[in-house]
């Protein structure tokens, strides 16, 4: 099988690609035949070897995390799941190998897909929903009827949580550029702010800030907050409450409570997956860089092929 890997932490241009052979799963695990994967922001840090003193991982290293798939074989301890079926889920950021034609992972960590969602859109999942998930409602709180504002509404997380916010009853102002303005509104925000040419911390009474820039953005955002208002940040690990505001950070651990869920909003038609492009496993450096723009449109996707 084909893998993504690297031997030494840089940019993208550290990816390189190797061959290996077949492995057996262990007793409670399952072999992934992948056919699909998605590239967040978190698959730079690590390549980079930022994440180190949180996800320490070992070299070499095959990158990514999030994937979709067909099980190929299963561990003698595994019965929920048999070969053929096909499932999405997310590795532990230390052990990734999702960039790869083949994976093994926990099978307690894999979910089956219905066949009305494509690899592509099971493989974008993972993260982002289960981050806007968590951010918006563990963290945030944020109840119906609640003026909720969400920074970067286009990206990965972005584009889920304007939709989980709308669906919860929450009134959703998100920021975007101007080319995305349209498409952000589709998902289900109230209000969008161009935030290259429109000031948001013209905004008052917001319950919800959920932060996905951090820096000046998060700082701002401060002075739009209603009085029970509080921050949900994905980048500001050391934020801190202030002024009676509570400010929290978020800390995504496991996708794995959230696949089921996913499911039944995607089956129920509610959830729409957004695909900014798709590259072959051999273009894995090319799918890195897009994400490293910081200006990719929904999800960037590696579909492998055998
Ligand atoms: N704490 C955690 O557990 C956790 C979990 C998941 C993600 N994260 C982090 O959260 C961040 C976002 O992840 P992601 O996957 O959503 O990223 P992403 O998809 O790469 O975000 C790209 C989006 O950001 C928008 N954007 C860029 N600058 C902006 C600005 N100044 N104002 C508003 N929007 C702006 C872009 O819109 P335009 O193209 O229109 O400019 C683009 O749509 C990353 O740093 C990631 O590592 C943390």
């Amino acid at each position: 099988m084909k893998a993504a890997s690297i031997s030494l932490f840089g940019g993208p241009e550290v990816v390189t690609f190797h061959h290996a052979g077949p492995r057996q799963p262990g007793a409670d695990e399952a072999v992934v035949r992948v056919e699909a994967a998605s590239v967040n922001p978190l698959d730079l840090k690590i390549i980079a070897g930022y994440m180190q003193p949180v996800f320490p991982v070992e070299l070499p290293y095959i990158p990514g995390t999030d994937f979709s798939g067909v099980v190929s074989s299963i561990g003698v301890q595994v019965t929920h799941l048999k070969p053929g079926d096909r499932v999405f889920g997310r590795s532990s950021p230390s052990a990734g190998g999702a960039f790869a034609q083949q994976l093994i992972v926990a099978a307690a960590d894999l979910c089956v897909i219905p066949s009305t969602m494509s690899f592509e859109q099971a493989a974008a999942l993972p993260t982002a929903f289960g981050t806007a998930q968590q951010a918006l409602f563990e963290v945030g709180q944020l109840k119906r009827g609640e003026r909720v504002l969400i920074h970067a509404g286009a990206g990965g997380v972005g584009s889920m949580a304007v939709q989980l916010a709308h669906m919860a009853g929450a009134h959703v102002i998100a920021t975007a550029s101007a080319r995305n303005i349209e498409l952000v509104k589709s998902l289900g925000a109230d209000e969008v702010i161009d935030y290259r040419s429109q000031d948001f911390t013209t905004l008052s009474d917001i319950d919800l800030v959920l932060d996905i820039l951090g820096g000046s953005t998060l700082e701002n955002s401060w002075s739009v907050l209603g009085m029970s208002g509080r921050i949900a940040t994905l980048v500001e690990f050391d934020i801190e409450s202030r002024e009676g505001h509570v400010g929290q950070a978020v800390f995504f651990a496991s996708a794995t409570p959230f696949l089921q869920e996913a499911v039944r909003q995607f089956s129920a038609g509610q959830l729409q997956v957004i695909t900014d492009s798709i590259f072959a496993l051999d273009e894995t450096r090319a799918a890195l860089e897009k994400v490293a723009t910081g200006h990719a449109c929904g999800k960037v996707i590696i579909r492998t092929s055998h």
